[in-house]
């Protein structure tokens, strides 16, 4: 599918910041990245920062260019989407572990959001002054899975996985692998927390949940997770930071509209949304 540049234009100021986004919703924006027309990605250069545009060009390699000109492109497009600011004036700025965040313009709402790109896939998911993590991974069998498992994942994990029916198997490593990947990620400090000092549960028709917290994460209670499916390739994880335990949060799907089709087709599997009248879809 081609990207257009409309896709990830803001559209007219009076409905480019009317997106609505409940205080108990995330929303997960899905973009395809791929080879495309000059002017389209000339449009979308036009929406990166000059410190943004200027890295852009440094990147050699065509594919990291295009990941890259996406992915800014959608997060400005997509904050912008919220409030009445232009896409290039979203200014970022890195914690210690590089996890990026809004810095200004100051609005009176705080917007978090986190991206993650797979090859051919970016994710961005936004919530309202809560912490979330999006992590999205190619599912790849040439991981040799039980040997990576054994080094960064919990015993009961590693038990799971060796359990798990061989032709099965790689596509349950990603899932666990995302899923510690976009908890890290909400929390901030991305690898900096050891990938086996906690432990997800999976069963079948559940959401997945969080046996044993991270040292250190005072709101280990406080956190709502999903894994799915965005095409048939990829794996991919959110978690969603909560006010307090069991409150519902609702993870809605959002394309950049003129995106034609829907990405979650045949074989493709959606975010579950537990609680789908809290939902606002459109
Ligand atoms: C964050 C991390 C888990 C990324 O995993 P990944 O699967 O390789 O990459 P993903 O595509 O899923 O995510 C990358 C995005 O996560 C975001 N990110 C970077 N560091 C992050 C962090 N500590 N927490 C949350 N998000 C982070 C960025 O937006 C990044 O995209 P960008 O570089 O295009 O802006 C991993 O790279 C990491 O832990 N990095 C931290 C390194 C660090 O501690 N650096 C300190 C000095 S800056």
């Amino acid at each position: 599918m081609k990207l257009h540049a409309m896709e990830l234009m803001p559209v007219q100021p009076e409905s480019s910041f009317c997106q609505h986004l409940a205080p108990n919703e995330a929303h997960l924006w899905w973009a395809r990245v791929g080879a495309m027309p000059a002017e389209v990605s000339a449009a979308l250069r036009s929406l990166l920062s000059e410190e943004e545009q200027l890295r852009l060009d440094s990147i050699a390699l065509e594919a990291r260019r295009q990941e890259y000109l996406v992915t800014r492109a959608l997060v400005r497009s997509v904050l912008s989407r919220y409030e009445a600011v232009e896409p290039a004036a979203w200014v970022f700025q890195s914690n210690a572990h590089g996890r990026p965040g809004v810095a200004r313009p100051r609005t009176s709402i705080y917007y978090d959001f986190n991206v993650s790109h797979a090859r051919g896939i970016v994710l961005c998911l936004v919530a309202r002054g809560r912490r979330v993590g999006v992590d999205v991974e190619r599912v790849d069998p040439k991981v040799e899975v039980l040997d990576v498992g054994a080094h960064f994942f919990a015993p009961s994990e590693r038990a799971d996985l060796v359990a798990t029916a061989a032709d099965l198997r790689c596509r349950r490593f990603f899932e666990y692998w995302t899923l510690k990947e976009s908890y890290v990620k909400a929390c901030g400090k991305g690898l900096a927390m050891a990938l086996d000092s906690f432990a997800f549960s999976l069963q079948a028709g559940r959401q997945p949940r969080l046996r044993v917290s991270a040292p250190g994460d005072a709101s280990h209670a406080l956190w709502f997770f999903d894994s799915f499916s965005p095409g048939r390739e990829h794996v991919a994880a959110v978690t969603v930071e909560r006010r307090y335990p069991d409150e519902p949060i609702a993870v809605a799907y959002r394309s950049v509209p003129g995106v034609p089709g829907h990405p979650w087709g045949k074989g493709e599997s959606s975010p579950r949304d537990p609680y789908p009248h809290i939902a606002n879809r459109s």
